[in-house]
């Protein structure tokens, strides 16, 4: 198992009415690679996450995170059940554009509450996990405030800390950074390197080309539910082999710069 990647999709597919949203798309990521997924608004990136975390329901195809595959065919897909769910979901951690963190929840009952309910931690157990997360995302001190107490880039560390919480194999992100103010971007992206240190494998979904320069081990440019061209940051940023791969770069480095 060890030399085998660690997530394997195969040929999924998935539809939303006439609209095909995921085309046959495959994708293998090894423990402890970094992954950044890129390209135009609407070419499938959520959805694809979305995928892999079963929020969303593929139509088609295969997908296997860890030793636990999962096949997909249409309606006759025979989804685990509950327990079984919420394992498979457990494997992948999530973190959103917007943090979704239990309002009414202090900042360490939000880390505690997935061991406690889905993991069945014991209550001082998940504490003290929670507590080693919030430091290791530098929230240590804000341990009792609630979320409205906190700035964007603090909010999204918590939602970082409350996913590692679970002991994902997989931390997934989709624009974790892109609801931030700007000043507020770099903490965040320095925790997300920090993790990326620590050999967790990643799928980041970015509009930040220079950071997944810095932190991809491998680049995957989508468009129209399809991966056009997947590769080393070397290859696929600064040296493009397709033209749409080209066009995007020039158009979303031109903005940033
Ligand atoms: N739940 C849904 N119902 C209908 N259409 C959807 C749904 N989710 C996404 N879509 C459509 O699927 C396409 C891909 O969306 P998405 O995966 O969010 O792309 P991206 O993240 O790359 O911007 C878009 O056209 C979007 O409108
Ligand atoms: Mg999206």
């Amino acid at each position: 198992m060890q030399d085998q990647p660690l997530i394997c999709i195969k040929g999924l597919k998935k539809s939303f009415g006439k609209l095909e949203v995921l085309k046959d798309i495959c994708l293998e990521v090894n423990r402890g690679q970094v992954v950044a997924l890129i390209g135009p608004s609407g070419s499938g990136k959520s959805t694809l996450l979305r995928c892999i975390n079963l929020l969303t329901v593929p139509d088609g195809g295969e997908i296997r995170v860890d030793a636990q595959s999962l096949a997909f065919s249409g309606s006759a897909t025979q989804l685990p059940k509950d327990r079984m769910l919420a394992g498979f979901r457990a494997r992948t951690g999530m973190v959103f554009q917007h943090f979704n963190l239990f309002p009414h929840m202090s900042v360490l009952k939000n880390v505690m509450e997935g061991p406690i309910t889905v993991l069945r931690l014991p209550k001082a157990e998940a504490e003290a996990r929670a507590t080693a997360l919030l430091q290791k995302v530098g929230l240590a001190e804000r341990a009792h405030m609630m979320p409205d107490q906190l700035s964007g880039g603090q909010k999204q560390r918590v939602a970082i800390a409350r996913a590692l919480a679970m002991q994902p194999s997989v931390m997934l992100f989709d624009e974790a950074t892109s609801a931030l103010d700007p000043e507020l971007v770099g903490e965040v992206l320095q925790v997300i390197q920090s993790l990326a240190r620590d050999g967790m494998t990643m799928i980041l979904v970015t509009h930040e080309i220079a950071f997944a320069r810095e932190v991809a081990d491998k680049v995957v440019f989508m468009r129209d539910g399809v991966v056009v061209e997947e590769g080393p940051p070397a290859q696929v940023i600064d040296n493009p082999r397709e033209e749409a791969t080209r066009s995007f770069l020039g158009r979303i480095i031109g903005h940033t710069a």
